[in-house]
């Protein structure tokens, strides 16, 4: 997984919870790393999930909650770093639809080494976008918070249901409606 995510997710830590917070997960999680990332390095993905095991165990807050908060604070990253993708897309269903075939392409151009998920795209109707989402990482709930990011960032009023293809998490469907 690339530093980005990592470096990320401290800084929403420390926003939300404080630096004690960062520092204490840092000196209590199991990290191959160190713990030390930059934004162009590669680390484990399990680094990631030990990282949030943890802050849900000293926040008390769920794991799939945690997910989403930090999928949202992510898309606010990449409305600033990665703008010119939106300045693309004039509305959160083109924004979406555009992810697997275009955007994550190029993000695995930049870095060849990023583990991106795959995403299989429905147009049941004009309302309606149907994103399937499969990856071995099984972060369903980050994509959750992603697709949520985006609509915020497009003002759009939708619904996002979440439905669990498989056992272990690695399919998941979300149906996003426009109310
Ligand atoms: C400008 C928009 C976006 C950019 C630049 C971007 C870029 C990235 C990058 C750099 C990674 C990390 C890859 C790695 O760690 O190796 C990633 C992973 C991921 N992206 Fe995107 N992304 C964008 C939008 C989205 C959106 C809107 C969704 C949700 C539908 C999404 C879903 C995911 C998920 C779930 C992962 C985690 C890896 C996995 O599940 O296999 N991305 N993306």
């Amino acid at each position: 997984m690339k530093g980005i995510v990592f470096t990320e997710f401290l800084e929403m830590v420390e926003e939300k919870f404080g630096y004690t917070m960062v520092d204490n997960l840092l000196s209590t999680t199991e990290l191959p790393s160190e713990g030390v990332y930059t934004s162009v390095g590669t680390y484990q993905h399990t680094e990631m999930v030990s990282l949030v095991i943890n802050l849900a165990k000293q926040t008390n807050i769920p794991i799939n909650e945690l997910l989403k908060v930090f999928g949202g604070y992510l898309f606010k990253t990449f409305t600033k770093t990665y703008s010119h993708f939106m300045a693309k897309a004039p509305d959160a269903f083109t924004f979406l639809a555009s992810i697997h075939n275009y955007i994550h392409v190029e993000v695995q151009k930049l870095y060849p080494d990023a583990e991106l998920p795959h995403f299989d795209i429905e147009r049941p109707d004009d309302k309606t976008l149907v994103m399937t989402y499969s990856s071995a990482r099984k972060m369903a709930d980050l994509a959750f918070g992603l697709i949520e990011g985006c609509v915020e960032y497009y003002k759009e009023n939708v619904e996002i249901s979440q439905i669990p293809i498989n056992e272990d998490g690695s399919i998941t469907k979300f149906v996003i409606i426009k109310k």
